[in-house]
């Protein structure tokens, strides 16, 4: 009897451990609001100094300019303008953020994932092609779509995920995502422009690659 007590107790200190991680995404605010500042007193949350409350303002929430085009004619053809804690300091411990992406004709978000937020995104103008792929748990199935304006899509946290313009315009997409910081990792800067590089060696075998096919992309992506 007593075995089966500690047994049920175990497995509720359990469940409640697990579900207050599941809730982790950003840490769960116990203020209002804890605007981000370079002043190094006070409370320190999500990496970033809260600024005294008392001198809280509107502008502290507030951004503009996402009305301007990003500058496509850098990299693969697709420009980020995040809104992120340093553009907008309200945002910090919130748990959510924003950008706007503009992709030039044939531009392209390459593979890439977002280990702490999902990301859902509307199309606003242009014709992209999206994806994203499952874990092995999942078959690493792809998920892909055509979208056009008015069109939204969502890609679960962490998975890899593309997002090109195949149409003949330019293309420009909003945003969201569940972090103020979802951080992003593109695959083969990762893969194959780490600092220092990943042994040549190690990377053919992994990708069934000639050692030169892989010493020339580490030239092109470091
Ligand atoms: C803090 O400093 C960084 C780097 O100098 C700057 O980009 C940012 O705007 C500053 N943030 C605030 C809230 O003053
Ligand atoms: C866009 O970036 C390119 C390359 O950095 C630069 O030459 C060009 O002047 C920029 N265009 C605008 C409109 O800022
Ligand atoms: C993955 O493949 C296995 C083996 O074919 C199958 O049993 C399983 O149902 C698949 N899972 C999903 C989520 O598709």
């Amino acid at each position: 009897m007593e075995g089966l007590l500690h047994f049920l107790l175990a497995k509720i200190i359990l469940v409640a451990l697990a579900s207050s991680f599941v809730s982790c995404y950003d840490p769960s605010p116990l203020q209002d609001y804890c605007v981000a500042t370079n002043e190094t007193n006070g409370v320190y949350v999500n990496g970033k100094f809260c600024k005294d409350p008392r001198r809280v303002t509107a502008n502290d929430f507030y951004t503009s300019g996402l009305n301007v085009p990003g500058n496509t004619s850098t990299g693969p053809g697709a420009k980020i303008t995040a809104v992120d804690v340093e553009r907008m300091p309200g945002l910090n411990t919130l748990g959510v953020g924003m950008a706007r992406i503009d992709f030039a004709p044939g531009g392209l978000v390459p593979p890439h994932t977002h280990p702490r937020a999902s990301e859902i995104f509307l199309v606003i103008k242009g014709k992209l092609f999206v994806g994203f792929v499952s874990s092995d748990e999942y078959n690493y199935t792809l998920f892909t779509k055509v979208l056009y304006p008015g069109d939204v899509f969502v890609f679960p946290k962490s998975l890899p995920q593309f997002h090109a313009n195949v149409g003949k315009t330019n293309a420009v997409v909003i945003a969201a995502a569940g972090s103020q910081n979802p951080g992003r990792i593109i695959i083969g800067d990762a893969v194959f422009g780490s600092k220092p590089l990943i042994d040549p060696k190690v990377l053919a075998k992994a990708f069934a690659l000639d050692l030169d096919k892989v010493k020339y992309l580490q030239t092109v992506f470091s």
